[in-house]
């Protein structure tokens, strides 16, 4: 099966189960014009997030990489009244459209964008308390995704769920001696998911490969147990 395929269903699936979003599209139309890549999540794997937000009823959700904030919206646009979502990035520049999204989406006042590496800003939260967090995105930098996953546990709720982007990355992941730095960082993901690494059952986890617009992919979803052993 080809690229061309999988996008021709992307759109398809865009069509017939998405319809036209202009706030949505015009995020993205800006994003380009900004200079930034062409690597947010694809609308039906916003959909998606979206989905999980609501049916979980998350009400606090934490992204960490904003870019310009399309996925941010998708996210934020489940939360109820009241509800909040921070979204970690580095690049300030890439903060700044990813602002003008949300303000034209109509989110400035549930979304805050903070710059900052994510590492850095992770630890801030956590030595303030600035948790719990019901639901976590991460999509940053790929190398540093188990560092972002263990922080993220400290930050989201008991209950709460932690979704990964990119970690099947064209089916590196399956390969113990890649060299892709991005693909290694995946593998040490998982294998920190592994149970025993964690502590007994702290987290119930999966793997689903996805392909369509974004190519050969895949997200992890995890939910932190409520009851953790010692
Ligand atoms: N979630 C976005 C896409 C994010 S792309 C969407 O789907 O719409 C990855 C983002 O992570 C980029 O914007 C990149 O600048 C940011 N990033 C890379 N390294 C980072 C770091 N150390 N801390 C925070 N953000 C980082
Ligand atoms: C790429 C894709 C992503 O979804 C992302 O978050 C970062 C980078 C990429 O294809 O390079
Ligand atoms: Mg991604």
């Amino acid at each position: 099966m080809s690229q061309e395929r999988w996008s021709a269903v992307d759109g398809y699936i865009a069509e017939t189960l998405l319809g036209e979003d202009p706030v949505l599209e015009q995020a993205l139309a800006a994003s380009v014009a900004a200079g930034l890549p062409a690597i947010a999540v694809s609308p039906a794997q916003g959909k998606l997030l979206q989905l999980l937000v609501r049916i979980h009823g998350a009400e606090s959700v934490l992204e960490l990489g904003t870019l310009g904030g399309y996925s941010t919206i998708w996210m934020a646009r489940a939360l109820p009244p009241g509800g909040r979502l921070l979204s970690l990035e580095v690049n300030p520049a890439y903060a700044e459209v990813a602002g003008a999204n949300i303000a034209h989406a109509g989110l400035s006042d549930c979304v805050e964008v903070r710059v900052g590496a994510a590492l850095q800003t992770l630890r801030t939260l956590v030595e303030q308390d600035a948790g719990p967090f019901d639901l976590a995105f991460i999509d940053a930098d790929k190398e540093s995704t188990p560092e972002y996953f263990t922080l993220a546990l400290e930050l989201v709720r008991p209950g709460g769920v932690i979704i990964t982007d990119n970690v099947v990355r064209r089916g590196a992941i399956a390969d113990a001696e890649t060299e892709d730095p991005r693909a290694a960082g995946m593998r040490r993901f998982h294998e920190l998911l592994a149970a025993d690494r964690l502590g007994a059952g702290r987290v119930s986890a999966t793997t689903i490969q996805t392909v369509g617009s974004k190519g050969y992919d895949g997200f992890t979803v995890a939910l932190v147990e409520e009851v953790r052993s010692a």
